[in-house]
């Protein structure tokens, strides 16, 4: 019964988890607001917000969790990818603790604990499955042989699924991170009314600098001679962006599981916290005959229980590090 304490700092959220044996007993984050005024992440301030952030965050979820520091088995952190400023606070927190209570220590790939969102909560999907995992850096197919065997099958050439969401949203006016805000005007568009172009990528990468493009281009044509054109089409705009993204996105999952057979089929990172993605998946999950899943909203976006779950696997197949591992801000599987 491994009792973990995890810790994720990669870019601007602080976060903190405690799990027992596979079950999150505590899940707390911080999210920086200080990148809103800037309309991006701000590496110098994220690291500073973390510093600020670390110590509250893990003594709440120790107090959530209603366990000591004396009680952990081991602790996890967040080693690549990320913001490498952003990672040292995490790391170092994470090494120090471990020194001190003398217990393993077990550094985490972010994207893979993304994945692994998937496992915190029943029904979850079966080993072999197809992970769908879009954020804000990454967009990837990843064929999931095991907890320990996880393969990029496909990925874009160029911008990510939520680099697409927050540009436009920029394009179009809206604050960072845009992508939430995208979602929500567009529950009230028409995802006919516009039609942006798909791009024709072969095999299983995608690219979304195409559809960037595009979309400004399109701003510009229709607001020089209506400047109010944005904010009375707001709603039509959202969901017609959002409708290409997530078509581009089920396209390349379709042919990912009509190639490998695989009809486990489910979502990860802060992308797939997007309602229409998680429609469609349903959608298209019952055309094809597959078992679709994602995680709860909390899940998807940056959080420490991800950690955990992923750190809870390595402790059983006791995939421990170094007490000098270091993080990488890029990092391959
Ligand atoms: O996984 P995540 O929290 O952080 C990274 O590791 O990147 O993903 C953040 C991304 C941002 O681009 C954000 O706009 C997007 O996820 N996002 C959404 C939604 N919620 C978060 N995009 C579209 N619809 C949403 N509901
Ligand atoms: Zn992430």
């Amino acid at each position: 019964m491994p009792l973990l304490l995890a810790i994720e700092s990669s870019c601007d959220e602080t976060a903190a988890s405690v799990c027992r044996d596979g079950k999150i007993l505590s899940n707390i984050i911080a999210s920086q607001k200080v990148h809103e005024a800037y309309g991006g992440v701000v590496p110098e301030l994220a690291s500073r917000a973390h510093m600020q952030h670390i110590v509250p965050v893990v003594d709440q979820a120790l107090q959530v969790a209603g366990v000591t520091a004396k009680e952990l088995d081991a602790i996890a952190f967040t080693q690549a990818p990320g913001l490498i400023g952003a990672l040292f606070v995490g790391a170092q927190f994470a090494r120090s603790m471990a020194l001190a209570l003398n217990i393993p220590l077990i550094a985490v790939h972010h994207m893979q604990a993304h994945v692994m969102a998937n496992l915190i909560e029943t029904p979850a999907p079966e080993f072999p499955f197809l992970c769908l995992t879009v954020s804000g850096g990454h967009t990837q197919i990843v064929l999931c042989h095991s907890p320990q065997h996880l393969e990029v099958i496909g990925e874009t050439i160029d911008d990510a699924a939520g680099e697409a969401f927050d540009k436009t949203a920029k394009i179009i006016g809206l604050p960072y991170p845009g992508g939430p805000l995208i979602d929500k005007y567009g529950r009230s568009g028409n995802p006919r009314r516009f039609r942006f172009p798909e791009p024709q990528i072969p095999g299983l990468d995608f690219s979304f600098s195409g559809l960037k493009t595009a979309i400004l281009y399109f701003i510009q044509e229709n607001t020089k001679n209506d400047p109010g054109f944005v904010e009375s089409n707001l709603a039509d705009i959202c969901a017609s962006v959002q409708e290409r993204i997530v078509s581009i996105l089920m396209n390349k999952l379709k042919k990912a599981s009509l190639e490998t057979g695989i009809r486990e089929v489910c979502l990860a990172g802060g992308v797939s916290a997007n309602s229409a993605l998680r429609n469609t998946l349903s959608e298209t999950g019952k055309q094809m005959g597959w078992n679709t899943y994602y995680p709860a909203p909390e899940y998807c976006t940056d959080n420490a229980a991800m950690i955990a779950l992923t750190a809870y696997y390595k402790y059983l197949a006791q995939q421990f590090s170094p007490l000098d591992t270091v993080p990488t801000a890029r990092a391959n599987w």
